[in-house]
Order: structure tokens, then C-alpha cells, then sequence
């Protein structure tokens, strides 16, 4: 039986050196440990054995047992180690190739020059007063010194809302008259940017929707002069190297005096082109004297008071700085467009 336990591992450890899977390790204790595999199979002759031999060949036995599954466990973990370090290399990742940047954006055109705005008029006092889109018509249009049915109307196209009294604001305008309501009879210095909307066939020169920036001073002893020095004061910020400008008497039902503020064509510098149709001149922005029926309607005593204000669509500005000549491209979310800036 020594014999036959001797030869049984012998061949049991030569088969096992040929094991090269986990799944052939499995088959390979089946073959040898397991219940009717080859040691059961010898030890079965145990009980044929005579009495006094069976001790010595039962611990044999167990010696090749213990032998086999010591045997058995190294092979498993060198068998598992193989597994996990192939699927290393298999899986392996290059860490020296370069990262992938991601893209990272950018603010819209549209929202820079409205910050290049912010910034100028910051400087000079002036704070940023948000006013709402959807808008009554008391305060876009009547509070303004606009009548219902006041040829003045014609001036806006306008989005009415099947509600009563309610537009979409035509221009930043109402802003005003929500400022001076909510601050008299404090003095005010403030901008009002924001969203308009316009009931226009849209085209390279109108939109339906665009960007306003409204200003209003209030307090005693504003004058034109104020509103001038401002005026000069930003537009030489804002288009920088502009040394001309002019200012050109106009009509607004809100103002009074009005005026038009023209600076020499920034892209032909006055010589005359396409942009400024061959004038030199290009418009900036309409201003004017507070009208006092527009102070009155605020709570302010135009006899004590008085104020000035102004308005400008920033995407004209901006149209005006880059020379850009389609304004649908500020909502056409082309991003060839849009990646030319910043
Ligand atoms: N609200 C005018 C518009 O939409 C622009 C404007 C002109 C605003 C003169 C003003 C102003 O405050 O004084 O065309």
C-alpha cells in the first residue's frame, strides 16, 4: 500500500506541474482528492490490510493528504496571481499619454460688452438696477409720457400679451420709472440692463429680442452738461481711441430736451463706409433731460428736480466695436461665431 501511495503522488505532483488553469486545478482534485478520486480509492484498501499495518499505512496516507493539498493550495495561488497579473496587463493604461482638456466655454459676447458696460458706469458711481421683462403698459409706455394711442406708440414695435395692460417691455425704459417710485425723493445714479423685445420682421438689422442698457440720474442740479461728461466719458471707454463725437438733436416722449450721441465710425474712423452708410457717423445711444412729466409720474417735484437719462441696445455696440453686421448672430448660437470671442 506504501507502494501505491508513493506512485499515486508521484504522478498526482506530475500532473499537477502540467496544470495551467484554475479550471484544470478543479478537474485535478477531483481526479486525486476528491470523495471517489485516487486516495479514497487507495485508502479503501486500508481494510484489507493486516491490523497491526493499518496505523503505519493510515498516517502514510495522511501524509500524502496533507503533501497533495499543500501542493494543491500553492498551485491555486500561483494560478490566481498568473490570472490577476494578466488581467493587468491586459487592462493596463498609459498614464504618460496626455490628458484630455476639457472644454471649458466661455461668456457670450453679448454678456461680456453688458460687463464692459457695468464696469464703466461703475466707476462712475452708477449702480445696476434690474427691472422685470413682462411689463405693464402703464409703466413702458403711459408713465413715460406715451398715450395710449399716441402716435408716439409707432416708435416700438410692440409684443402685446392677451392680458390687459401687459406687454413684453420694449425697452429698459419702465426701469426708470420703477427706480424713481421706489427711491423718492432719494437722489438715484443707475443703469438698467436687461432683455427687450421687439415686434419686428427679423432680419441682418432687427431682431425680436435684444439687450438694452437704460441710465438715469436724479437729484437737484443735474444738467446737460452731467449727462454730456458722462456720455463722452463712456463712450471713449468703451470704444477706446474715439476722438469725435456728436450730438444730434431728436425726439423722445420721455425727455426733454432730446438728443442722439453719434461717435466717427469705428471702423472707417470717419472717412466714410458700409457700416456708417457712408456719413462717418454711426449712433450710439438716444439721451435726453428728464421729461417733468416723467418726474412728476416718479413722485419727484420737477420744480426741485431734475435728472437725465439715456438708453443703448448692447448689441449694436457691440456689433459697432467688432464690425459685425448681422445681429442674428447673437442668438444663433453658432459656436463659430461666438468662439471669435474671449
Ligand atoms: N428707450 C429708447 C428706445 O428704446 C432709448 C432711450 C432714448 C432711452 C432716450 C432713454 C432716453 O432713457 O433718454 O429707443
Amino acid at each position: 500500500m506504501q507502494e501505491q501511495l508513493k506512485s499515486m503522488e508521484a504522478e498526482a505532483l506530475a500532473a499537477l506541474e502540467a496544470v495551467e488553469s484554475l479550471d484544470a486545478l478543479e478537474e485535478w482534485r477531483t481526479t486525486y482528492l476528491g470523495r471517489r478520486g485516487r486516495l479514497s480509492q487507495v485508502l479503501r484498501g486500508l481494510g484489507a490490510l493486516p491490523v497491526e499495518e493499518r496505523p503505519a499505512a493510515g498516517q502514510a496516507a495522511n501524509e500524502v493528504k496533507a503533501r497533495l493539498d499543500a501542493a494543491y493550495e500553492a498551485r491555486r495561488a500561483a494560478l490566481e496571481r498568473g490570472a490577476k497579473e494578466q488581467a493587468f496587463r491586459a487592462e493596463r493604461v498609459d498614464v504618460t499619454l496626455p490628458g484630455r482638456p476639457p472644454s471649458l466655454g466661455r461668456l457670450h459676447i453679448a454678456t461680456q460688452t453688458l460687463r464692459e458696460i457695468y464696469a464703466i458706469f461703475g466707476q462712475m458711481g452708477f449702480e445696476v438696477y434690474e427691472a422685470p421683462e413682462v411689463e405693464s403698459d402703464e409703466l413702458n409706455f403711459q408713465a413715460l409720457n406715451i398715450p395710449p394711442h399716441h402716435p408716439a406708440r409707432d416708435m416700438w414695435s410692440t409684443f402685446y400679451t392677451d392680458r390687459e395692460g401687459v406687454v413684453l417691455r420694449t425697452h429698459t425704459s419702465p426701469g426708470q420709472m420703477r427706480l424713481m417710485r421706489e427711491r423718492c425723493p432719494a437722489g438715484i445714479r443707475a443703469i438698467v440692463p436687461g432683455k427687450v423685445y421687439r415686434y419686428e420682421q427679423v432680419s441682418a438689422r432687427y431682431e425680436f429680442q435684444l439687450h438694452q442698457v437704460e441710465g438715469l440720474a436724479v437729484g437737484r442740479n443735474i444738467h446737460m452738461s452731467d449727462l454730456k461728461g458722462v456720455l463722452v466719458a463712456f463712450a471713449q471707454q468703451m470704444f477706446q481711441g474715439t476722438r469725435r463725437w456728436r450730438f444730434r438733436g431728436s425726439y423722445f416722449p420721455f425727455t426733454e430736451p432730446s438728443f442722439e450721441m453719434d461717435i466717427a465710425c469705428v471702423l472707417c474712423g470717419g472717412g466714410g463706409c458700409r457700416v456708417c452708410k457712408y456719413s462717418g457717423w454711426v449712433e450710439i445711444l438716444g439721451a435726453g433731460m428728464v421729461h417733468p412729466v416723467v418726474l412728476q409720474n416718479g413722485g419727484y417735484d420737477p420744480a426741485a428736480y431734475s435728472g437725465f437719462a439715456f438708453g443703448m441696445g448692447s448689441e449694436r455696440i457691440t456689433m459697432l466695436k467688432y464690425g459685425i453686421d448681422d445681429i442674428r448672430l447673437f442668438f444663433g448660437n453658432d459656436p463659430r461665431f461666438l468662439a471669435q470671442f474671449g
